[in-house]
């Protein structure tokens, strides 16, 4: 006989509780963005510092092609893996920036470097696994590989190592637990923008191919750096996987394209589950994508990287001023991660305060720092530099930052 879904509400049944694996943390910045719209409804004078995403639009060769392509291309579903001319714009960019070798057939291309990270820690990774990463670091990574079932260790990464991972910490873990089923590197990262030493990368890569443990290489803050050089974890290792998106740099986070250069192992695994998940990416991203790799599009958003280098000085200069003295070196992407300690031990409430103040919206750091995020803020200066510069003034006037 059929079993009716215990899942449908009828009345008179009993509603199945979540799964367990769902009740994974929230982003506490959603608390700062509801409270910010809502002093924008009411005074009109929000400055957004929180927000981890440019505030340019898409380039404007990938705006033509997506008109383009709307008005003559069917856009129905497309290779799971992503359309071709697609993947053999993200290999010629590999080859372009980190001077390495990529096949179009390394290329899986998905919704967003989120869909990809999913998709990836399905393929890699069974029920139990135990996956390394760095505290502070990116939630998502701990929040998804948890709904998955993995066991996350965070590494206690200070500014003595850039809050990057070491290999010592990697044979402290393998010592402690065995080797690890994979560890994930950000570089540069969220939240702190630091880039790790490029020795220290290839160490890690080496490690991590010695011992079967899968590397990730989250680079997709590439291109968004300010003097220091990024290394691509592809010049040590094909055992690696690196992440690639069009949000950061290319500055079309909506449009919901990320990739993954795989290793050989991993490419049918990638295809068949996003395939079954995803089905593809979404068609007219991929085909405006394709404009973001045009030298047009190069001469635009190196332009958007110059606004950014510009308003980093001036936050380097004058956030000593408003007595943020302790921050991460911002090497790159466009994210202070400041010390709030002798101001607060509640960064969620003094955000909050703060913003009821004068109106600047920051990230608490609880969202990236399970044990130190109470003290810290992120300030993301991915916005104009005249808005930083006034969000700065209102902040030395503020007395929330009188110590
Ligand atoms: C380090 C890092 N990785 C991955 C992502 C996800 O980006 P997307 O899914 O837009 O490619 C983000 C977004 O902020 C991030 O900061």
């Amino acid at each position: 006989m059929p079993h009716p879904s215990p899942r449908v509400p009828r009345s008179g049944s009993v509603s199945r509780s979540p799964s367990s694996r769902s009740g994974v943390e929230p982003f506490y910045v959603m608390e700062v963005l509801k409270a910010a719209a809502e002093r924008q409804r009411t005074h009109g004078d929000v400055i957004m510092l929180c927000a981890g995403q440019p505030s340019t639009p898409a380039p404007a060769a990938a705006r033509a092609r997506a008109v383009e392509v709307l008005d003559s291309e069917v856009l129905g579903y497309t290779e799971a893996s992503g359309i071709l001319p697609l993947r053999r714009a993200i290999a010629a960019y590999h080859e372009r920036q980190s001077g390495i070798a990529v096949d179009p057939e390394d290329v899986v291309v998905f919704p967003g470097s989120s869909g990809a990270f999913s998709t990836l820690f399905l393929a890699a990774f069974d029920v139990g696994d135990r996956v390394v990463m760095t505290r502070p670091g990116y939630p998502a990574y701990r929040n998804t590989l948890q709904a998955l079932g993995c066991e996350v260790i965070e590494l206690d990464c200070g500014a003595d190592t850039r809050f990057q991972p070491t290999v010592r910490q990697l044979e402290e873990v393998a010592a402690a637990y065995g080797t690890p089923a994979g560890l994930i590197v950000a570089s540069p990262a969220n939240p702190t923008g630091t880039i790790i030493d490029a020795a220290e990368l290839a160490a890690l890569a080496r490690w991590c191919e010695a011992n079967g443990c899968l590397l990730i290489s989250d680079e997709i803050y590439h291109g968004l750096s300010y003097g220091r050089p990024t290394a691509s974890a592809w010049e040590t290792s094909r055992e690696a996987v690196v992440v690639g998106s069009v949000s950061k740099y290319f500055s079309m986070t909506g449009w919901r394209v990320g990739w993954v250069l795989a290793p050989a192992s991993l490419r049918r695994p990638l295809e068949v589950l996003t395939g079954n998940l995803n089905i593809c990416p979404p068609a007219v991203a991929q085909h405006a994508a394709l404009g973001s790799f045009t030298e047009q599009a190069r001469v635009e958003l190196d332009g958007h990287r110059a606004r950014y280098a510009a308003t980093r000085d001036l936050l380097i200069a004058r956030l000593p001023e408003v007595g943020l003295r302790d921050y991460a070196p911002p090497d790159g992407a466009f994210y202070a991660w400041c010390d709030v300690g002798h101001l607060t031990q509640d960064s969620v409430s003094w955000c909050r305060d703060l913003l009821a103040d004068c109106g600047v919206a920051l990230t608490p750091g609880v969202d990236f720092d399970t044990v130190e995020g109470h003290r810290k803020v992120r300030l993301s200066f991915a916005g104009s530099t005249s808005e930083v510069a006034e969000a700065l003034d209102r902040m030395a006037a503020s007395p929330l930052l009188q110590p």
